[in-house]
């Protein structure tokens, strides 16, 4: 049975740039997508979060702020301990300081190409909405494990993971991000039937560890080569409340065409 019951749960789309722009595109990027998320259909419809690289994020804020933007901006990564001697990482404080509100974590390139752990995940995670932050929780399995059938099992103990000591009042500030590690900029998506079924998944188990309202109003994305050409059957599935999106975000005409697609796919249902 799909978990698609009220409350309404208003779609979170992400754009990751992950390490590419440079300054000036970053700032059009910024700008083209900002002024789209303040008119119709996005306006207030869908929430839209750009995650540029470090380094161009407090121009990005800033550069929002002047143009009257609400759109929200987050950090890639965060470093899960109070300012101090962490040469080269940037604290929770930091991000807020110039204007990030939102973080990710866990991202399939952190865990598997730098080697960040469950546990290390969860105290960035934990870090992140002690700050004051939101947090997007990125999970998902590798080809190899979805081929052994441990899909279900490497995106529970993810989550589980990654969520435990989260207190209960903190979960409407958390989103989750299925992306199975074998569909992220290969150009291979996972059906919509499998991305739904992943996520009805992960939605029982938030309900098991917190509260089946907490779970039903809880915010999962896919992501995962999210193209315009595809956003749309995604979205109609209704435990997918949005996506995280890397490649595509970095077009402001297609990534506004994946926000466009689930503002339809919202007032539809
Ligand atoms: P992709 O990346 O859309 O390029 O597959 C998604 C992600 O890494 O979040």
């Amino acid at each position: 049975m799909p978990t698609k019951t009220a409350p309404q749960r208003r779609p979170v789309i992400g754009g990751n740039w992950k390490m590419n722009t440079t300054l000036k595109p970053a700032e059009a990027l910024a700008l083209a997508v900002g002024r789209a998320a303040m008119q119709p259909p996005l306006h207030k419809a869908v929430e839209v979060v750009v995650f540029p690289p470090f380094v161009y994020l407090a121009h990005v804020a800033l550069t929002l702020c002047h143009a009257n933007s609400d759109l929200a901006v987050g950090a890639q990564d965060c470093w899960p301990e109070p300012p101090g001697a962490f040469t080269g990482e940037i604290s929770v404080a930091q991000i807020k300081d110039v204007g990030g509100r939102c973080v990710l974590t866990g991202h399939s390139e952190r865990r598997h190409v730098i080697g960040e752990d469950d546990a290390l995940v969860c105290r960035k995670t934990r870090a992140a909405l002690a700050g004051g932050l939101s947090c997007i929780l990125c999970v998902g399995e590798t080809l190899a494990q979805r081929e052994a059938g441990e899909t279900d099992a490497v995106n529970e103990r993810q989550v589980r993971a990654g969520l435990e000591g989260v207190a209960a009042a903190d979960m409407k500030r958390v989103v989750i991000a299925y992306e199975p590690v074998w569909a992220i900029g290969t150009g291979r998506n996972a059906s919509p039937d499998d991305a739904q079924a992943a996520h009805q998944r992960i939605r029982a188990v938030v309900a098991d560890m917190f509260t089946p309202d907490i779970a039903a109003a809880l915010r999962i994305q896919y992501g995962g080569s999210v193209k315009p050409d595809n956003a749309a059957s995604l979205f109609a599935m209704p435990d997918i409340d949005g996506a995280l999106v890397g490649g595509a975000s970095l077009k402001a005409e297609d990534f506004l065409a994946i926000c466009n697609a689930a503002a339809s796919a919202a007032a539809q249902r």
